[in-house]
Protein backbone atom coordinates (compact mmCIF):
# COMPACT_ATOMS: atom_id res chain seq x y z
CA UNK A 1 0.00 0.00 0.00
CA UNK A 2 1.91 3.02 -1.46
CA UNK A 3 -1.19 5.54 -1.66
CA UNK A 4 -0.51 8.75 -2.41
CA UNK A 5 3.86 8.21 -2.26
CA UNK A 6 5.43 10.14 -4.46
CA UNK A 7 8.43 7.65 -5.66
CA UNK A 8 11.33 9.13 -8.24
CA UNK A 9 12.43 5.95 -10.20
CA UNK A 10 15.65 6.86 -11.86
CA UNK A 11 17.18 4.39 -14.25
CA UNK A 12 20.76 4.10 -15.58
CA UNK A 13 22.57 1.93 -18.51
CA UNK A 14 22.97 -1.62 -17.47
CA UNK A 15 20.69 -4.72 -18.71
CA UNK A 16 18.84 -4.75 -15.46
CA UNK A 17 16.67 -1.71 -16.59
CA UNK A 18 13.71 -4.18 -18.75
CA UNK A 19 13.28 -4.54 -14.88
CA UNK A 20 12.12 -1.23 -14.45
CA UNK A 21 8.69 -1.34 -16.35
CA UNK A 22 7.21 -4.52 -14.08
CA UNK A 23 8.96 -2.05 -10.86
CA UNK A 24 7.01 1.01 -12.04
CA UNK A 25 3.54 -1.33 -12.12
CA UNK A 26 3.76 -2.43 -9.00
CA UNK A 27 4.81 1.14 -7.73
CA UNK A 28 1.36 2.29 -9.25
CA UNK A 29 -0.69 -0.56 -8.71
CA UNK A 30 -0.11 -0.12 -5.31
CA UNK A 31 -1.54 3.59 -5.47
CA UNK A 32 2.38 5.38 -5.70
CA UNK A 33 2.67 8.43 -8.12
CA UNK A 34 5.81 7.53 -10.16
CA UNK A 35 8.30 9.53 -12.15
CA UNK A 36 11.15 8.04 -14.03
CA UNK A 37 14.26 9.69 -14.95
CA UNK A 38 16.60 8.01 -17.13
CA UNK A 39 19.45 7.77 -18.58
CA UNK A 40 21.00 8.00 -22.25
CA UNK A 41 22.26 4.71 -22.21
CA UNK A 42 19.41 3.04 -20.04
CA UNK A 43 17.20 4.49 -23.22
CA UNK A 44 18.83 1.27 -24.86
CA UNK A 45 18.02 -1.14 -22.66
CA UNK A 46 14.21 -0.20 -21.89
CA UNK A 47 11.90 2.17 -24.27
CA UNK A 48 11.04 5.40 -22.34
CA UNK A 49 7.67 5.19 -24.17
CA UNK A 50 6.78 1.81 -21.99
CA UNK A 51 8.16 3.45 -18.88
CA UNK A 52 5.90 6.55 -19.66
CA UNK A 53 2.25 4.39 -20.21
CA UNK A 54 3.25 2.59 -17.65
CA UNK A 55 3.87 5.56 -14.84
CA UNK A 56 1.65 7.43 -16.49
CA UNK A 57 4.35 10.59 -16.72
CA UNK A 58 6.61 11.55 -19.25
CA UNK A 59 10.19 10.12 -18.96
CA UNK A 60 12.80 12.79 -17.53
CA UNK A 61 15.81 12.35 -20.04
CA UNK A 62 17.25 15.67 -21.06
CA UNK A 63 18.26 19.10 -19.22
CA UNK A 64 16.39 21.13 -22.24
CA UNK A 65 13.33 19.32 -23.20
CA UNK A 66 13.17 20.97 -26.32
CA UNK A 67 14.35 22.94 -28.69
CA UNK A 68 12.22 26.13 -27.52
CA UNK A 69 14.59 25.94 -24.39
CA UNK A 70 11.95 24.91 -21.62
CA UNK A 71 14.21 22.39 -19.31
CA UNK A 72 13.93 20.32 -16.55
CA UNK A 73 14.12 21.44 -13.28
CA UNK A 74 15.99 18.63 -11.09
CA UNK A 75 15.76 20.46 -8.09
CA UNK A 76 11.81 20.32 -8.55
CA UNK A 77 12.01 16.61 -8.89
CA UNK A 78 14.44 15.91 -6.22
CA UNK A 79 12.13 18.09 -4.06
CA UNK A 80 8.89 16.38 -5.61
CA UNK A 81 9.61 12.68 -4.11
CA UNK A 82 9.50 11.06 -1.07
CA UNK A 83 12.09 8.44 -2.44
CA UNK A 84 14.28 8.40 -5.01
CA UNK A 85 15.24 4.67 -6.21
CA UNK A 86 18.23 4.44 -8.83
CA UNK A 87 18.19 1.19 -9.99
CA UNK A 88 20.02 -0.35 -11.72
CA UNK A 89 22.78 1.41 -10.78
CA UNK A 90 25.72 1.37 -12.92
CA UNK A 91 29.15 1.02 -12.44
CA UNK A 92 29.24 4.07 -14.45
CA UNK A 93 26.57 6.06 -12.07
CA UNK A 94 27.85 4.76 -8.96
CA UNK A 95 31.33 6.13 -9.36
CA UNK A 96 29.87 9.68 -10.01
CA UNK A 97 27.37 9.47 -7.35
CA UNK A 98 30.31 8.84 -5.08
CA UNK A 99 32.36 11.33 -6.23
CA UNK A 100 29.82 14.11 -7.62
CA UNK A 101 29.59 14.07 -11.12
CA UNK A 102 26.93 15.48 -12.43
CA UNK A 103 26.93 15.21 -16.37
CA UNK A 104 23.61 14.22 -16.64
CA UNK A 105 20.32 15.11 -15.47
CA UNK A 106 20.03 11.89 -13.23
CA UNK A 107 23.11 12.89 -11.31
CA UNK A 108 21.87 16.88 -11.34
CA UNK A 109 18.82 15.26 -9.51
CA UNK A 110 20.82 13.30 -6.96
CA UNK A 111 23.18 15.72 -5.98
CA UNK A 112 19.88 17.98 -5.24
CA UNK A 113 17.40 15.50 -3.71
CA UNK A 114 16.50 16.32 -0.35
CA UNK A 115 14.67 12.77 0.33
CA UNK A 116 16.00 9.55 1.30
CA UNK A 117 17.77 7.67 -1.62
CA UNK A 118 17.68 3.69 -2.14
CA UNK A 119 19.92 2.87 -5.06
CA UNK A 120 20.64 -1.03 -6.45
CA UNK A 121 23.72 -1.85 -7.84
CA UNK A 122 23.82 -3.86 -11.23
CA UNK A 123 27.05 -4.80 -12.71
CA UNK A 124 28.88 -7.75 -14.13
CA UNK A 125 30.94 -9.94 -10.99
CA UNK A 126 34.02 -8.28 -11.76
CA UNK A 127 32.81 -4.64 -11.95
CA UNK A 128 31.32 -5.39 -8.79
CA UNK A 129 34.02 -7.18 -6.92
CA UNK A 130 36.74 -4.12 -8.09
CA UNK A 131 37.85 -3.05 -4.99
CA UNK A 132 36.84 1.15 -6.36
CA UNK A 133 33.48 -0.27 -6.55
CA UNK A 134 33.05 -1.88 -3.47
CA UNK A 135 34.93 1.75 -1.73
CA UNK A 136 32.25 3.33 -3.69
CA UNK A 137 29.12 1.92 -2.62
CA UNK A 138 30.59 2.12 1.00
CA UNK A 139 30.73 6.14 0.56
CA UNK A 140 27.66 6.55 -0.84
CA UNK A 141 26.38 4.29 2.08
CA UNK A 142 28.11 7.49 4.28
CA UNK A 143 26.12 10.14 2.80
CA UNK A 144 22.89 8.22 4.77
CA UNK A 145 21.88 6.46 1.09
CA UNK A 146 20.02 2.94 1.17
CA UNK A 147 22.29 0.13 -0.33
CA UNK A 148 20.01 -2.55 -2.35
CA UNK A 149 22.68 -5.42 -2.08
CA UNK A 150 22.58 -7.19 -5.70
CA UNK A 151 21.64 -11.11 -6.29
CA UNK A 152 24.20 -13.55 -7.32
CA UNK A 153 23.28 -15.71 -10.28
CA UNK A 154 23.85 -15.99 -13.70
CA UNK A 155 25.10 -12.48 -15.02
CA UNK A 156 24.87 -11.35 -18.79
CA UNK A 157 28.71 -12.29 -19.16
CA UNK A 158 27.67 -15.66 -18.59
CA UNK A 159 29.72 -15.19 -15.40
CA UNK A 160 28.61 -16.24 -11.89
CA UNK A 161 28.18 -14.33 -8.81
CA UNK A 162 27.05 -10.90 -7.34
CA UNK A 163 26.05 -8.58 -9.82
CA UNK A 164 22.22 -9.13 -10.29
CA UNK A 165 20.13 -6.07 -9.52
CA UNK A 166 17.32 -6.75 -7.08
CA UNK A 167 14.42 -8.20 -8.32
CA UNK A 168 11.40 -5.93 -8.63
CA UNK A 169 9.36 -7.35 -5.89
CA UNK A 170 12.40 -6.74 -3.29
CA UNK A 171 13.24 -3.34 -4.53
CA UNK A 172 8.93 -3.00 -3.67
CA UNK A 173 9.47 -5.04 -0.37
CA UNK A 174 12.27 -2.62 0.73
CA UNK A 175 10.13 0.71 -0.48
CA UNK A 176 6.75 -0.70 1.07
CA UNK A 177 8.88 -1.36 4.39
CA UNK A 178 10.14 2.00 4.33
CA UNK A 179 6.82 3.72 4.52
CA UNK A 180 5.40 1.82 6.55
CA UNK A 181 8.61 2.12 9.12
CA UNK A 182 7.82 5.91 8.37
CA UNK A 183 3.75 6.24 8.76
CA UNK A 184 2.72 8.31 11.56
CA UNK A 185 0.47 6.39 13.32
CA UNK A 186 2.34 2.55 12.87
CA UNK A 187 1.49 0.46 15.38
CA UNK A 188 -1.36 2.56 17.07
CA UNK A 189 -5.14 1.14 18.20
CA UNK A 190 -7.54 3.73 16.79
CA UNK A 191 -10.84 3.18 18.20
CA UNK A 192 -13.74 5.39 15.76
CA UNK A 193 -17.17 5.58 16.04
CA UNK A 194 -19.27 7.04 13.45
CA UNK A 195 -22.98 7.76 11.76
CA UNK A 196 -26.14 7.85 13.81
CA UNK A 197 -28.02 4.77 15.99
CA UNK A 198 -31.49 3.70 15.85
CA UNK A 199 -32.99 3.53 18.84
CA UNK A 200 -36.34 0.94 18.36
CA UNK A 201 -40.01 2.23 19.11
CA UNK A 202 -41.29 -1.10 17.70
CA UNK A 203 -40.87 -3.88 15.30
CA UNK A 204 -40.56 -1.01 12.24
CA UNK A 205 -39.86 2.18 13.93
CA UNK A 206 -37.29 4.15 15.28
CA UNK A 207 -35.67 7.38 16.44
CA UNK A 208 -32.62 7.94 14.39
CA UNK A 209 -30.58 11.11 13.40
CA UNK A 210 -29.18 12.48 10.43
CA UNK A 211 -25.68 11.43 10.36
CA UNK A 212 -24.54 10.02 7.67
CA UNK A 213 -20.83 8.42 8.91
CA UNK A 214 -19.27 10.28 6.36
CA UNK A 215 -16.92 12.22 9.04
CA UNK A 216 -15.60 9.22 10.70
CA UNK A 217 -15.35 7.12 7.38
CA UNK A 218 -13.10 9.85 6.48
CA UNK A 219 -10.71 9.70 9.88
CA UNK A 220 -11.15 5.51 9.26
CA UNK A 221 -9.68 5.91 5.92
CA UNK A 222 -6.71 8.86 6.29
CA UNK A 223 -5.57 7.09 9.72
CA UNK A 224 -5.66 3.61 8.38
CA UNK A 225 -3.45 5.65 5.81
CA UNK A 226 -1.08 6.70 8.25
CA UNK A 227 -0.26 3.18 9.24
CA UNK A 228 -3.02 3.09 12.02
CA UNK A 229 -5.21 -0.25 12.92
CA UNK A 230 -8.77 0.58 13.04
CA UNK A 231 -11.47 -0.47 14.34
CA UNK A 232 -14.73 1.16 13.31
CA UNK A 233 -17.99 0.70 15.35
CA UNK A 234 -20.95 2.17 12.86
CA UNK A 235 -24.64 2.58 13.21
CA UNK A 236 -26.34 2.14 10.43
CA UNK A 237 -24.97 3.50 7.07
CA UNK A 238 -24.88 2.69 3.66
CA UNK A 239 -21.43 3.66 3.03
CA UNK A 240 -18.64 1.41 2.34
CA UNK A 241 -14.97 1.20 3.41
CA UNK A 242 -12.43 -1.40 2.22
CA UNK A 243 -9.10 -1.02 3.20
CA UNK A 244 -7.04 -3.66 5.00
CA UNK A 245 -6.08 -1.69 8.60
CA UNK A 246 -10.21 -0.90 9.27
CA UNK A 247 -11.90 -3.53 10.90
CA UNK A 248 -15.51 -2.74 10.81
CA UNK A 249 -18.10 -3.55 13.49
CA UNK A 250 -21.85 -2.73 12.28
CA UNK A 251 -24.10 -2.06 14.96
CA UNK A 252 -27.75 -0.51 15.46
CA UNK A 253 -28.81 1.15 18.45
CA UNK A 254 -26.59 3.18 21.34
CA UNK A 255 -26.69 0.56 23.50
CA UNK A 256 -24.88 -1.93 21.24
CA UNK A 257 -22.55 0.61 20.05
CA UNK A 258 -21.83 1.44 24.09
CA UNK A 259 -20.85 -2.58 24.05
CA UNK A 260 -18.84 -2.43 21.06
CA UNK A 261 -16.94 0.51 22.34
CA UNK A 262 -16.11 -0.80 25.81
CA UNK A 263 -15.14 -4.08 24.15
CA UNK A 264 -12.26 -2.61 22.54
CA UNK A 265 -11.26 0.24 24.58
CA UNK A 266 -8.40 -1.73 26.38
CA UNK A 267 -6.48 -1.85 23.66
CA UNK A 268 -7.20 1.52 21.82
CA UNK A 269 -4.65 3.84 22.31
CA UNK A 270 -6.72 6.80 20.98
CA UNK A 271 -10.70 6.92 20.14
CA UNK A 272 -12.78 9.47 18.60
CA UNK A 273 -16.26 9.33 19.39
CA UNK A 274 -17.37 10.95 16.06
CA UNK A 275 -21.11 8.99 15.82
CA UNK A 276 -24.30 10.86 16.24
CA UNK A 277 -25.15 8.72 19.44
CA UNK A 278 -28.91 8.99 20.38
CA UNK A 279 -29.11 10.68 23.39
CA UNK A 280 -32.55 8.97 25.06
CA UNK A 281 -33.99 5.52 23.57
CA UNK A 282 -37.61 4.66 24.61
CA UNK A 283 -37.99 2.85 27.89
CA UNK A 284 -40.07 0.09 26.34
CA UNK A 285 -39.56 -1.66 22.90
CA UNK A 286 -43.04 -3.07 21.83
CA UNK A 287 -42.88 -6.31 20.47
CA UNK A 288 -45.81 -5.42 18.19
CA UNK A 289 -46.68 -2.58 15.70
CA UNK A 290 -47.92 -0.06 17.30
CA UNK A 291 -51.20 1.23 15.96
CA UNK A 292 -52.52 4.06 15.76
CA UNK A 293 -55.42 4.36 18.52
CA UNK A 294 -56.63 7.99 20.02
CA UNK A 295 -55.05 11.08 18.87
CA UNK A 296 -51.95 11.12 20.75
CA UNK A 297 -49.06 9.13 21.42
CA UNK A 298 -46.67 9.65 24.51
CA UNK A 299 -43.48 7.83 24.05
CA UNK A 300 -41.18 7.38 27.45
CA UNK A 301 -37.71 8.18 26.83
CA UNK A 302 -34.40 7.38 29.07
CA UNK A 303 -31.21 8.50 28.69
CA UNK A 304 -28.55 6.41 26.82
CA UNK A 305 -25.20 5.88 28.28
CA UNK A 306 -22.91 9.06 27.52
CA UNK A 307 -20.14 6.68 25.88
CA UNK A 308 -17.43 9.17 25.50
CA UNK A 309 -18.21 10.00 29.17
CA UNK A 310 -17.86 6.50 30.37
CA UNK A 311 -14.26 6.46 28.11
CA UNK A 312 -13.42 9.78 30.16
CA UNK A 313 -13.54 8.30 33.71
CA UNK A 314 -11.91 4.85 32.55
CA UNK A 315 -8.99 6.84 30.72
CA UNK A 316 -5.95 4.93 31.50
CA UNK A 317 -3.52 5.35 28.33
CA UNK A 318 -6.07 6.53 25.90
CA UNK A 319 -6.14 10.16 23.89
CA UNK A 320 -10.32 10.70 23.87
CA UNK A 321 -11.60 12.68 20.68
CA UNK A 322 -14.84 13.91 21.20
CA UNK A 323 -17.17 15.89 18.53
CA UNK A 324 -19.60 18.47 19.49
CA UNK A 325 -22.88 19.36 17.12
CA UNK A 326 -24.00 22.74 18.79
CA UNK A 327 -26.46 25.84 17.47
CA UNK A 328 -25.67 28.31 19.97
CA UNK A 329 -23.22 29.08 22.61
CA UNK A 330 -20.73 26.75 20.94
CA UNK A 331 -17.64 27.53 22.07
CA UNK A 332 -18.36 27.38 25.49
CA UNK A 333 -20.62 24.32 25.15
CA UNK A 334 -17.48 22.63 23.22
CA UNK A 335 -15.29 23.17 25.80
CA UNK A 336 -17.87 22.72 28.95
CA UNK A 337 -17.45 18.98 27.12
CA UNK A 338 -14.22 18.84 26.90
CA UNK A 339 -13.36 19.10 30.44
CA UNK A 340 -16.67 17.69 31.84
CA UNK A 341 -15.58 14.49 29.27
CA UNK A 342 -11.77 14.17 30.19
CA UNK A 343 -11.07 14.10 26.22
CA UNK A 344 -7.49 15.62 24.95
CA UNK A 345 -9.48 17.17 21.80
CA UNK A 346 -12.89 18.42 20.80
CA UNK A 347 -14.18 19.05 16.94
CA UNK A 348 -16.90 21.53 17.29
CA UNK A 349 -19.36 21.55 14.40
CA UNK A 350 -21.71 24.74 13.86
CA UNK A 351 -25.02 24.17 12.15
CA UNK A 352 -24.78 27.68 11.63
CA UNK A 353 -22.39 27.14 8.91
CA UNK A 354 -24.17 27.18 5.44
CA UNK A 355 -22.92 23.89 3.15
CA UNK A 356 -20.94 21.95 6.28
CA UNK A 357 -22.93 19.26 8.42
CA UNK A 358 -24.26 15.80 8.74
CA UNK A 359 -25.03 14.82 5.04
CA UNK A 360 -23.04 17.11 3.24
CA UNK A 361 -19.47 16.05 1.42
CA UNK A 362 -17.77 19.28 3.47
CA UNK A 363 -17.96 20.49 6.56
CA UNK A 364 -16.47 23.15 8.92
CA UNK A 365 -14.96 22.79 12.04
CA UNK A 366 -12.78 24.25 15.01
CA UNK A 367 -10.78 22.12 17.04
CA UNK A 368 -10.52 23.00 20.83
CA UNK A 369 -7.13 21.27 22.88
CA UNK A 370 -7.24 20.67 26.48
CA UNK A 371 -4.87 23.71 27.35
CA UNK A 372 -8.34 25.88 25.65
CA UNK A 373 -5.80 26.20 22.42
CA UNK A 374 -7.98 27.02 19.25
CA UNK A 375 -7.99 26.59 15.62
CA UNK A 376 -10.76 27.75 13.30
CA UNK A 377 -11.08 25.84 10.22
CA UNK A 378 -12.57 27.28 6.48
CA UNK A 379 -14.99 25.26 4.98
CA UNK A 380 -13.48 21.73 3.28
CA UNK A 381 -14.04 18.10 2.08
CA UNK A 382 -14.75 15.53 5.05
CA UNK A 383 -11.43 14.21 4.21
CA UNK A 384 -9.26 17.74 4.44
CA UNK A 385 -11.16 17.71 7.72
CA UNK A 386 -9.57 14.50 8.69
CA UNK A 387 -6.24 15.29 7.94
CA UNK A 388 -6.10 18.56 10.16
CA UNK A 389 -7.24 16.23 12.93
CA UNK A 390 -4.60 13.71 12.16
CA UNK A 391 -2.21 16.84 12.46
CA UNK A 392 -3.26 17.59 16.04
CA UNK A 393 -3.23 13.53 16.91
CA UNK A 394 0.53 13.53 15.76
CA UNK A 395 1.30 16.96 18.06
CA UNK A 396 -0.69 15.21 20.57
CA UNK A 397 1.67 12.03 20.30
CA UNK A 398 4.69 13.86 20.13
CA UNK A 399 3.87 16.50 23.25
N1 LIG B 1 -21.68 10.77 22.81
C1 LIG B 1 -21.53 9.54 23.41
N2 LIG B 1 -22.58 8.90 23.96
C2 LIG B 1 -23.78 9.44 23.95
C3 LIG B 1 -23.97 10.71 23.36
C4 LIG B 1 -22.89 11.35 22.80
O1 LIG B 1 -20.41 9.04 23.41
N3 LIG B 1 -24.80 8.79 24.49
C5 LIG B 1 -20.50 11.45 22.21
C6 LIG B 1 -20.62 11.78 20.77
O2 LIG B 1 -20.11 10.74 19.94
C7 LIG B 1 -19.79 13.04 20.63
C8 LIG B 1 -20.00 13.70 21.96
O3 LIG B 1 -20.36 12.69 22.87
O4 LIG B 1 -18.41 12.76 20.50
C9 LIG B 1 -21.12 14.69 21.87
O5 LIG B 1 -21.44 15.07 23.16
P1 LIG B 1 -22.93 15.31 23.64
O6 LIG B 1 -22.86 15.70 25.07
O7 LIG B 1 -23.84 14.22 23.29
O8 LIG B 1 -23.29 16.45 22.74
P2 LIG B 1 -24.65 16.69 22.18
O9 LIG B 1 -25.24 15.48 21.54
O10 LIG B 1 -24.45 17.85 21.35
O11 LIG B 1 -25.43 16.85 23.52
P3 LIG B 1 -26.10 18.09 24.20
O12 LIG B 1 -26.73 18.85 23.12
O13 LIG B 1 -27.00 17.44 25.14
O14 LIG B 1 -24.99 18.84 24.87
Amino acid sequence: MLEGKKILLGISGSIAAYKCAAMTRLFVKAGAEVQVLITANAADFVSPLTLATLSKNPVHSQFVKNNQGEWTNHVELGLWADLFIIAPCSANTLSKMANGICDNLLLATYLSAKCPVFFAPAMDLDMYLHPSTQANIQKIIGYGNTFIEPNAGELASGLVGPGRMAEPEEIFEKTQAFFNHSLPLRNLNVLITAGPTYEAIDPVRFIGNNSSGKMGFAIAETFANAGAHINLVCGPTHLKINHPNIKRIDVTSAAQMHQNVMANYTNADVVVMSAAVADFTPVQISSEKIKKQGTDLQLSLTKTTDILAELGKNKTKQILIGFALETNNEEANALEKLKRKNLDLIVLNSLQDKDAGFAGENNKVTIFEKTGKKTAYELKTKNAVAQDLLKHLIQLLHA
